[in-house]
């Protein structure tokens, strides 16, 4: 373990480009729930139920209470030892790029610089009626939210958490940047479970383009065969212990 964290650490000092992709392990320690795994919320709901297009037409109100009671559990939670060390790399690095999977902005807590966020952020919503497709959204941060359904401000009409929910596509401007950043030495998987795509082909990609990769995960992903180096554990321990060796 503490030779793989060495060469971690390693790969690191040397890296000019780094790429960070985070998933929902990265929160964990805060407190966030995550998908998969004994607790996590797909045990518990059909994704097909609360998280597509289909679910939000059929019902917006039991959707909008699903993410209100998301809200409410991560309003409670802050950036944790994860967050922080990746924030402190995203300034120091002279070519840095972080892309997350997580909604929940506790990256945005910890400062992190040059974050893309590839599936949203709950704290923010758009208009899922009336207004023209590809009206900016806007941020509501009230816990509780208010109403449910909430409303669109600018035409009355229902408003959708401005996450990407199954069967849709990431917005272009974030599915770019995510492709973007696959150029880069240092290609580092934190706490995903590494099964959704596009986000999961990230990694691949990056190799195909001479990256080192490299995972850090409680448990053993899909990914595990096929990076570099796969560090097992929780990220709020090693990202640290990663940092101290550099
Ligand atoms: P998952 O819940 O699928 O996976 C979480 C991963 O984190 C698992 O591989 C765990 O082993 C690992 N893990 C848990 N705690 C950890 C810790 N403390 N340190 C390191 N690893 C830990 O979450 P994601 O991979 O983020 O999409 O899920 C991807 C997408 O599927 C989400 O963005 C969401 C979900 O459905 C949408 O909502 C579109």
């Amino acid at each position: 373990m503490t030779s793989d964290l060495r060469a971690l650490a390693t790969r690191l000092r040397n890296a000019r480009r780094l790429t960070i992709l985070t998933g929902a392990g990265v929160s964990a320690a805060s407190g966030v729930p995550t998908f998969r795994g004994q607790d996590g919320l797909w045990r518990q709901h059909r994704p097909e139920d609360l998280a597509t297009p289909e679910a939000f037409g059929r019902d917006p109100r039991l959707v909008w209470e699903w993410y209100a009671w998301r809200r409410e559990k991560i309003a409670l939670c802050r950036p944790n030892a994860a967050h922080e060390v990746i924030a402190a790399w995203s300034r120091a690095f002279p070519e840095c790029q972080v892309v997350t999977q997580n909604v929940d902005d506790l990256h945005v807590g910890a400062g992190t610089r040059n974050l893309t966020r590839i599936h949203g952020s709950i704290w923010e919503l758009s208009c899922w009626d009336g207004c023209a497709k590809g009206a900016p959204g806007w941020r509501d941060e009230r816990v509780p939210l208010g109403e449910l359904p909430p409303r669109c401000p600018h035409c009355g009409g229902l408003a959708r958490p401005a996450v990407v929910w199954f069967g849709e596509a990431l917005g272009g401007g974030n599915l770019r940047a995510a492709i973007e950043a696959t150029a880069c030495d240092l290609f580092l998987t934190v706490g995903t479970s590494a099964v959704v795509y596009p986000a999961a082909g990230l990694v691949e990609e990056a190799r195909r383009q001479g990256a080192f990769t490299a995972e850090i995960n409680l448990e053993e992903t899909p990914a595990s065969g096929t990076v570099d180096l796969t560090v097992r554990g929780g990220a709020e321990v090693l990202l640290p212990r990663v940092a101290e060796l550099l």
